[in-house]
This record gives structure tokens, C-alpha cells and sequence, in this order.
């Protein structure tokens, strides 16, 4: 069973991998317009926290993959908090791709080719249950809303980009606030049912809270 969800999580990685070349290749693909004109003004500052973001949606995506593999394996087998991390690392994904959509969009590359780097290094600890994932993912998600909260501070100040400004303000900010609501429930009504008996507690909350 480890084995196949160690080669799992190989597959996941290498699709990402070749997600993540086929959009440099993509990129590559765009090359000056006959008649070279200029139709966007969207600064390279901007452009950059655009990347950045980009890069930090996969990264979630892969950290999200890596715990809902964990609470997969047969000896923790907790099935609801395992579909809860892969359903959140899909919407990490398609996170990504929105954004990815956004800069083509604007007339930029989908991701910039030489600081588009994945990171792979991400392990669940040893023996961590479920609220302790809950706390992990509510970190993960406050980083991730930072790190909007930056993108949209570069291109609002220097870049003027009042667009992107408003579109991760009115649709990350908005899900990001109410993910981490979500996450925040949930770490408070486990802890409470853990209370009398941890493992029955725990047991519960993955078949119906989660
Ligand atoms: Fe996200």
C-alpha cells in the first residue's frame, strides 16, 4: 500500500512536471507580433508577483497531494480527511491555471520559464492526526493569503494595475478568507469531539464532518 501510494505521488509529481513544461514551452511560443505593437501596459513588477503566485498555487497543490496521500495509507485510513486534502489540492491547481489564464490574458508568458521551480521537499510528519493536518493546512492557507495579499500591494502601488488588483481582491481574497474560516470550524469542532475519547473522536469526524 506504501508503495503504491509512494508511486502515486511520483505520477502526480511527474504530470506536474510536464505541466510545468509544456507552459515553458508555451511561453517560448510567444513571440513579437508582426508589426510589433503594443496593446498592455501591465508593468514587470506586477508580472513577477504574478509568477511568484503562480509558482506558490502549484506548490500548495503539491503539499495538499502529499497529506491526502498520508491520511490514505491503510494503517491511518482516515478516507475523509485524505479526500478533503486531494479535493484542496485541486483547487489549488486550478488556482494556478486561472492565474496562468490571467497573464496569458494580459499578454504575458503563462509562467516564467526560468523561476517556475516546484517544490517537492514537503513531508507529513510522523504520526500526524488529523487536527494537526487541519493546523497544517490553516498555516499553509494564511501564508497563502499573504502572499495575495503581496501581489496585490505590488500591483496596486508602484504598477497601477488596479485590474489584477481587484481580481485576486474580489476572488482569492474571498476564497482564501473563507477556506481559512472553513479550516478554523473544523480544527474546533474535531478538538471538541476528541475531547472525551481522541481516536473514537477523530474516527467520527472523518465520516461526517469531513
Ligand atoms: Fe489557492
Amino acid at each position: 500500500m506504501m508503495k503504491s501510494i509512494f508511486f502515486g505521488v511520483v505520477a502526480i509529481a511527474v504530470a506536474i512536471m510536464s505541466l510545468s513544461q509544456d507552459t515553458a514551452h508555451a511561453q517560448e511560443q510567444t513571440g513579437t507580433v508582426e508589426g510589433d505593437y503594443k496593446w498592455d501596459n501591465i508593468e514587470d513588477p506586477c508580472v513577477t508577483a504574478l509568477h511568484n503566485q503562480i509558482n506558490e498555487e502549484f506548490n500548495a497543490a503539491i503539499t495538499y497531494l502529499t497529506m491526502g496521500a498520508y491520511f490514505r495509507q491503510e494503517k491511518i485510513n482516515l478516507l475523509g480527511f485524505s479526500d478533503f486534502f486531494f479535493k484542496a489540492a485541486a483547487e489549488e491547481r486550478e488556482h494556478g491555471i486561472k492565474l496562468m489564464e490571467y497573464a496569458l490574458m494580459r499578454g504575458k508568458g503563462p509562467v516564467d520559464k526560468n523561476n517556475f521551480n516546484l517544490d517537492y521537499s514537503f513531508k507529513v510528519p510522523a504520526d500526524t492526526d488529523g487536527e494537526a493536518g487541519l493546523r497544517m493546512a490553516l498555516q499553509k492557507e494564511e501564508k497563502v493569503t499573504k502572499s495575495i495579499r503581496g501581489v496585490i500591494k505590488v500591483c496596486e502601488g508602484g504598477s497601477n494595475d488596479y485590474h489584477l488588483a481587484d481580481y485576486l481582491t474580489g476572488e482569492y481574497l474571498e476564497e482564501q478568507h473563507k477556506g481559512q474560516r472553513e479550516l478554523a470550524e473544523k480544527i474546533a469542532t474535531l478538538h471538541k469531539m476528541k475531547k472525551e475519547s481522541p481516536h473514537l473522536g477523530e474516527y467520527l469526524f472523518d465520516r461526517t464532518h469531513i
